[in-house]
């Protein structure tokens, strides 16, 4: 009950009041325990000890778990302007597409069981990462295992009070790790959800009305922000690329056609400098080198919607064009998400390799629970424990056409001390 009345002073401060939404939000975390695996100790460190308990959130655009939850989660991705940059315009714009493209989108997601399983997989992996780091990286157990989401529960504030309630900051300081669950970065989606927990972090944290005075024994965050050669992820998807492509007759398999996917992004996110394309070709790189190029392979672009130009070739057109010219063979590989979302499950699967019809048009199963990619998640986190970087040296270089203030903080914040002066 004292979680549910703080949450409900919470939401009515910062969400103008919604009852409705206040005790939605903290009957969530009453009934689901925001999906967290085991109650750890209170925090006890000093803002300088070593000793954990270590807080690992896993951040995600996320997705709607039931079909009623697809209009709140549309009218946030459509507001977010990181994600899908409608200028003066996004105020108006953003509602308006969320309201039409709703009745359309709840219908793909009833087709695929209704509901994104994001939210289940994203759970499932932190806390299964968290019981490996706990033996590897004993200095900095227990590790606690919170999910963030941008667009859907938990939303990033819900994750934020959770963390407070449950010890960290409020004067005990305590680290926290925001592990990134793209692999490859971009401003649209890691930098977006970094943007928003700077914005929490700030209100519910260092209480604006105090005169801009730092209080001690805040949370101490680290990032990792990007992991696009991971050995662990690259092992991962290679092993399921090998997996599938064992369906295929002997004599046929080093001809299949590799189609590495990606969602794509808006050509002015591109031109603006955005880091993204790169470090997927390189995810791409790295996967066709440890499967010493069996394959031919191409890297195409999906989910782009509206008139303005995206980043291609489309998926949808580049499998078309091929089996068109007779290269039946195609196996899709979702290279940029780490678990199933509508994207594999109904774009790729029931469009994509619907339309081709043709039975030689596959799709290499995502990563969800497998064990190779968990183990890498570990380790990519316990080398980050151990180095005690507060984020990659990449992340301190803003785009070539960035003129976001939000994001001239954001990243001068979690650089920290250390590289804060990179950030310009
Ligand atoms: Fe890339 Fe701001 S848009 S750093």
């Amino acid at each position: 009950m004292a979680l549910q009345r703080s949450m409900a002073r919470l939401c009515r401060r910062e969400m103008g009041g919604s009852m409705w939404r206040a005790s939605s939000i903290a009957n969530n975390y009453s009934q689901k325990g925001c999906g967290m695996a085991t109650a750890v100790p209170p925090v006890t460190q000093s803002s300088t000890g070593a000793k954990g308990p270590t807080a690992m959130v896993f951040l995600n655009m996320g997705g709607p778990s039931t079909t009623d939850e697809v209009g709140d989660f549309l009218s946030r991705l459509f507001a977010d302007g990181d994600l899908i940059p409608l200028g003066r315009l996004q105020s108006y714009l953003g509602p308006l597409i969320s309201r039409r493209r709703t009745p359309k989108i709840q219908k793909q997601y009833a087709e695929i069981g209704g509901g994104s399983p994001i939210r289940k997989w994203s759970e499932y992996q932190c806390e299964e990462m968290c019981k490996i780091l706990d033996k590897i990286s004993p200095e900095t157990a227990p590790h606690k295992p919170y999910v963030a989401f941008r667009y859907a529960a938990p939303l990033t504030e819900e994750m934020y009070t959770k963390l407070l309630d449950d010890g960290f900051g409020g004067g005990r300081a305590g680290r926290a790790v925001a592990f990134t669950q793209y692999p490859q970065y971009s401003c649209s989606t890691t930098g977006s959800s970094l943007n928003e927990l700077w914005k929490w972090r700030n209100r519910l944290e260092t209480k604006r009305g105090n005169g801009g005075v730092e209080p001690t024994g805040t949370i101490q965050w680290s990032v990792i922000d990007r992991w696009p050669t991971h050995a662990g992820l690259v092992e991962a998807f290679a092993q399921n690329i090998e997996a599938q492509l064992k369906t295929y007759p002997e004599e046929r398999r080093k001809d299949v056609v590799l189609l590495f996917s990606a969602h794509s992004l808006p050509m002015s996110v591109v031109n603006r400098g955005d880091p993204y394309p790169a470090e997927v070709a390189a995810t791409v790189h790295a996967v066709m080198q440890r499967l010493k190029f069996s394959n031919p392979y191409r890297l195409c672009w999906q989910s782009q919607v509206g008139p303005s130009a995206w980043l291609g070739a489309q998926t949808s057109h580049t499998v078309e064009n091929y089996v068109k010219r007779g290269q039946t063979d195609l196996l899709l590989v979702p290279i940029a998400f780490t678990s199933d979302h509508i994207e594999t499950l109904y774009e790729l699967d029931q469009e994509v390799i619907k339309d081709a019809n043709s039975p030689g048009v596959k799709r290499a199963e995502s990563l969800n629970g497998n064990p190779v990619f968990i183990q890498g998640l570990a380790d990519l986190a316990a080398e980050h424990l151990r180095s005690n970087e507060t984020c990659s040296l990449q992340m301190t270089l803003r785009c070539q056409g960035c003129t976001s203030d939000r994001c001239l903080y954001q990243k001068k914040f979690f650089a920290g001390p250390q590289y804060s002066h990179l950030v310009r």
